[in-house]
């Protein structure tokens, strides 16, 4: 067939290459997986110094014959950036793997480890993006809802095995996350007695904030069949409840990774509850979110960070009725709720500590 309308070769093949790129995009993904369930970085990381394809294969539970396999996973995983090679020894040439710096949040072991976050890649979480089309022509809340019948949280409440591992995923980005807000933002836990962190899930982040912070009381307010069977302890209380509902009064309320889970219309009446649920601005009171203020821009910053916040505000679309927001979208629901300013500290990495006042 002639090509059309004089395209040149040399653009169609370019087209054809951007095309193949994105289409295999999530093996970039599933390579990561799958090298976790291997447990393949803390195989390399134990072994101390660079490992030699033969040196892994002999450690991984893999069948003898995949030794070349085991080399391709690990060709493009040292191109996307998890692991490096390195001579094993300064006289030969052969190589062998060490751990790039991403890796090592990816160590079972490590404190901060982010690997349950990564094992969301679970075909419950991915299966409703086959349905994202369907959705756009139906009145379904989500496509999650399209593909099971049930809102995210309402699978959580009947499917155990997806709550653990949702609850573990919220759980590891909380550890790493609140540890450097307890230790970057100390300033805003400053005058404050107590705090209520809503829909704060199996309690990491309020347990990090009053270890940091002892003379603090916190309580997590998350659903009955997330918190049920977790116990406080002097300074910290879990309440099951639903956060449209009633959220108890406290200084400061918290709302991490919450708001971007909702749509405007709800997000509103959740910053109203928290409104009445924290004194005046004099008294100290405030609201204290964590969660992205996406800069939709091109060019404006790291490239990479730009793709990632517009893929979460993607996510948020598919499994939840969210929204990622821009400063101006955060500004208009802050006054459109009563309160009077806000101040945004992006210091967070891709998410920011969004203090706003009554
Ligand atoms: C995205 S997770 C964030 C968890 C936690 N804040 C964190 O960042 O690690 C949202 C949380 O909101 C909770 N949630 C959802 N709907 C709720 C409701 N109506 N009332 C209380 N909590 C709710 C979920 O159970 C879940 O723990």
């Amino acid at each position: 067939m002639d090509l059309a309308n004089g395209e040149r070769s040399s653009e169609l093949l370019q087209a054809q290459a951007h095309v193949w790129n994105h289409i295999f995009n999530f093996i970039n993904s599933m390579s990561l997986k799958c090298a976790i369930q291997l447990g393949i970085p803390d195989i390399i990381h134990n072994h101390c110094k660079p490992m030699t394809l033969h040196e892994l294969v002999a450690k991984l539970p893999v069948r003898p014959n995949k030794t070349l396999c085991v080399h391709r996973l690990m060709r493009i995983l040292v191109h996307s950036g998890f692991f490096t090679k390195q001579r094993v020894q300064e006289s030969a040439d052969e190589e062998g793997y060490v751990l790039a710096n991403a890796s090592r949040l990816l160590l079972k072991d490590h404190p901060l480890s982010i690997t349950p976050f990564l094992l969301l890649l679970d075909p419950d979480l991915t299966e409703p993006w086959d349905y994202a089309s369907a959705w756009f022509q139906n009145d379904d809340p989500t496509p999650f809802f399209t593909a099971h019948g049930r809102t995210l949280w309402d699978y959580g409440c009947h499917e155990p095995r997806f709550n653990n591992f949702f609850n573990e995923g919220m759980a590891s980005d909380a550890r790493l996350v609140t540890s450097v807000l307890v230790k970057e933002c100390k300033g805003a836990f400053e005058g404050l007695n107590s705090f209520v962190d809503v829909g704060g899930g199996t309690g990491t982040v309020a347990k990090t904030i009053v270890e940091a912070f002892p003379h603090l009381h916190g309580t997590v307010l998350d659903l009955p069949h997330v918190v049920a069977d977790l116990r406080g302890s002097k300074n910290l209380t879990y309440l099951a409840g639903d956060l449209f509902e009633a959220i108890p009064p406290a200084d400061a309320i918290l709302l991490k990774w919450i708001l971007h889970d909702w749509s405007d219309e709800e997000c509103l009446k959740i910053l109203k509850q928290c409104r009445e649920a924290i004194p005046s601005k004099e008294k100290g009171g405030k609201v204290m979110i964590i969660d992205m203020a996406i800069q939709n821009k091109k060019g404006d910053d790291d490239e990479s960070n730009v793709e990632t916040q517009l893929f979460f505000d993607m996510l948020m679309m598919v499994l939840l009725p969210g929204r990622e927001r821009e400063e101006k979208e955060w500004k208009k629901l802050f006054l459109d709720s009563g309160f009077s300013g806000y101040k945004i500290t992006p210091i967070l990495g891709l998410r920011s500590l969004i203090e706003v006042y009554p």
